[in-house]
């Protein structure tokens, strides 16, 4: 793809080997589930073939070509992430396992008794505030650390409509408040939070925030110097790329004064039998040999999204979602959970279908007509929760989905309807 050629879906399914194979019986598939995990186009898996075929070598410890040649990709790869989310350093991207791993990162440097930075500190009496409408990678990492300091968790709530509630907002992030952090894009909903007025708040009190951005990354143009935020988590698997690597970003200055998470090889100045200093950021947070080909795989993933363009690829999917909520709502007993406009929104439709438990209805799609769809709680079950609801069938789209395959999804429940009618 050239970054002048105009959006051509048929096109870019051609670059996923995956979308064109047969499942059992001869069916074709249809992937409606990049909200769980995206698939791979032949761009990003040959970088990663060749540079484990001609280039692999551990990074950053080995002299030789190889080392040399492996460790100009990897960090390679950091410069063209950077560039990628508008990082005013590179030295602010983290390479992580995934985006819980950047969570329970930034988690774990709050209330950390090492801790010199008066930001940092937390204890009984400070709060840590999220929402309702978290994936539990953004929940658990914030209730360990409040069992682990006597800090209290707090939680904006939920609309009707799925969208976050922030009437509330000054009396929920106030002096005590030491992080906020909540998702940019929503993994059930699809919601689309507005971040600034909260990081009005966030900067009023002198708090932190925090944002995961999973679900936004992938699917729309994101500069963190725009956001404003202070650290920003996201997952490498569902932006085209591989799944085993991710990304922290976090203001520089505030990444030098956190202590570091995980202790190894290669995030070290020097070592002796009692103490160590450490590396500079990024490397601090690098223990051990990291993902080296996954990152490298990143990096060919975001020359992919460039290419084809990123307000391009958000403007396809605000079409297939326009037209997905159009379609699901005229089927019977169908209710969506989250907004039913394309506004402030991305491509991820959940719903309940009246009487037929989700995973029926997943069953029934992928059996009969090679749908693949997410059912469950989607890692959201407080949410789930709050609309009373014990799960949803969740159709989420891509770069490479098209209106067919919506109509796919659309005869589909039709015909799961008549089975169980
Ligand atoms: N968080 C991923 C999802 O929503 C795994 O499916």
């Amino acid at each position: 793809m050239n970054a002048a050629a105009p959006f051509d879906v048929e096109r870019i399914r051609k670059d996923f080997p995956i979308l064109s194979r047969e499942l059992p019986g001869g069916r074709p598939l249809v992937y409606l589930d990049s909200g769980n995990s995206s698939q791979k186009p032949t761009q990003v898996i040959e970088t990663m073939r060749e540079h484990l075929a001609q280039h692999y070598g551990n990074v950053g410890r080995a002299l030789h070509v190889l080392g040399s040649e492996s460790t100009d990709a990897y960090e390679g790869a950091r410069d063209k992430i950077a560039a990628f989310i508008g990082a005013p350093s590179r030295d602010e991207v983290i390479f992580t396992k995934n985006a819980s791993e950047g969570l329970n990162l930034v988690a774990y440097a709050f209330g950390n008794p090492v801790n010199t930075d008066e930001r940092f500190k937390l204890g009984p009496g400070d709060e840590i505030v999220i929402s309702e409408m978290e994936h539990h990678s953004n929940i658990v990492p914030w209730q360990l650390l409040a069992q682990r300091t006597g800090a209290t968790l707090r939680w904006f709530p939920v609309t009707d409509e799925g969208r976050l509630d922030i009437s509330g907002l000054d009396d929920l992030v106030n002096e005590r408040t030491k992080i906020v952090s909540i998702v940019h894009q929503s993994n059930v909903l699809g919601t689309v939070n507005s971040v600034s007025p909260i990081l009005a708040r966030v900067r009023e009190v002198g708090a932190l925030m925090m944002l995961d951005c999973s679900q936004s990354v992938p699917h729309q143009p994101i500069d963190v110097t725009e956001l404003g935020v202070d650290f920003v988590a996201f997952t490498g698997h569902k932006m085209v790329g591989p799944s085993g690597i991710g990304v922290l970003w976090g203001r520089k200055e505030l990444l030098d004064a956190m202590p570091p998470f995980l202790g190894g090889g290669e995030m070290i100045e020097a070592v002796w039998m009692d103490h160590s200093t450490y590396a500079p950021v990024p490397h601090k947070f690098e223990a051990g040999t990291p993902p080296i080909v996954e990152a490298v795989g990143l990096g060919a993933a975001v020359d992919y999204l460039t290419s084809i363009g990123m307000e391009e690829i958000k403007q396809h999917e605000k079409e297939l979602t326009g037209y997905a909520l159009e379609a699901l709502q005229e089927i019977p007993g169908l209710r969506i959970i989250g907004p039913r406009t394309v506004v402030a929104r991305g491509g991820t439709v959940s719903f309940t279908l009246e009487g037929i438990h989700p995973h029926d209805v997943g069953q029934i799609l992928d059996d009969v007509y090679g749908i693949a769809v997410r059912v469950g709680h989607h890692c959201a079950r407080p949410l789930h929760l709050r609309f009373g609801i014990p799960a949803t069938t969740r159709a989420s789209f891509y770069l490479y989905n098209t209106t067919a395959e919506i109509d796919a999804l659309v005869r589909g429940l039709h015909h799961v309807q008549k089975v169980f009618g």
